[in-house]
């Protein structure tokens, strides 16, 4: 079955296939207990795939820095790149809900930074709306005034890959007793300050659990179980894409690694036997050769 047969099977049917996702489409689902579908994109190309696919929230996530640049952490990626790869993603998506992270330093040292930066990832790169991560008062205080400028807010708890060393590796969060209470009063205060969504990463199950429970808005898991109101996952870890680190919750529905290299590996192979290109075969044909003024 191809790409479009089976889009049409799955997806082009619902009522809603070609109908923009908004905040408000999104806590629709929320309240009708349909879950939210979300992944990460980078690229122009691979942005217009997964739109068509049906995706209701493309996020160009900070997780290029590893993804796509090859760095450690999500740390090196700048304001610039990510504006770059949001333009990218931007041409290419028509229904789903853009979504921009703004980038570790961009946010952290004061909210006047956060709101200028935000602005710029709605007003020049197309973003619906941004998310930052964290949940201290300070980070509240950023969701009240992006929401007072007109800038929509997802918010990230859990695992924050922008805390790496304050968190001592990337582990689940959440553990103990003192923790979990923090987080679903984090939550709580982020719901409270304006933010439209949260990102819950690596945490466990149950406490996900609660936390969707307790907010009106929606929670979007990553590896923090099933009862999260929606699912995000980072598109090159779905399309077996990037091999350097695999978190455990991660399905692989693709091996594009493995196709990507037999593909070029038989490229090669043809050029060097003399395989590729193949001349049609009148312009092979050598007792007549080809006009000079035909050239160019
Ligand atoms: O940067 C990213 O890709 C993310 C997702 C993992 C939620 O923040």
């Amino acid at each position: 079955m191809s790409f479009t047969e089976f889009r049409s099977a799955e997806f082009s049917a619902s009522a809603n296939a070609t109908e923009q996702v908004t905040i408000q489409s999104l806590q629709d689902k929320k309240s009708q207990g349909t879950p939210i579908v979300a992944l990460t994109a980078y690229d122009y190309a691979t942005a217009r795939v997964v739109d068509e696919a049906g995706v209701d929230v493309l996020l160009v996530g900070d997780s290029l820095a590893m993804v796509v640049m090859g760095y450690e952490t999500t740390l090196p990626v700048t304001v610039e790149e990510m504006l770059l790869h949001t333009r990218a993603v931007r041409r290419a998506v028509s229904r789903a809900m853009l979504v921009a992270d703004l980038p570790f330093g961009s946010y952290q040292v004061n909210a006047e930074d956060g709101v200028a930066t935000a602005t710029r990832f709605l007003k020049e790169a197309g973003a619906q709306a941004v998310k930052i991560e964290g949940g201290t008062p300070s980070r509240e205080q950023l969701v009240k005034r992006l929401t007072e400028a007109e800038i929509p807010v997802v918010a990230h708890l859990g695992l924050t890959p922008q805390s790496i060393h304050k968190m001592s590796g990337y582990r689940v969060q959440a553990k103990s007793l003192q923790e979990i209470n923090q987080l679903i009063r984090d939550a709580l205060a982020l719901e409270a300050a304006g933010a439209f969504a949260i990102v819950l990463e690596a945490i466990p199950d149950e406490v996900a659990r609660r936390i969707t429970a307790a907010l009106h808005i929606p929670t979007i898991g990553i590896g923090a179980g099933p009862d999260c109101d929606g699912q995000v996952l980072v598109s090159y870890d779905l399309l077996g894409l990037f091999d350097s680190f695999v978190p455990s919750f991660v399905k692989r529905y693709a091996q594009l690694g493995d196709t990507i290299g037999k593909a070029v590996t038989e490229y090669a192979h043809d050029v060097r036997r003399g395989a590729f290109p193949k001349a049609p075969a009148d312009e092979r044909d050598t007792s007549r050769p080809i006009p000079l003024e035909s050239v160019g």
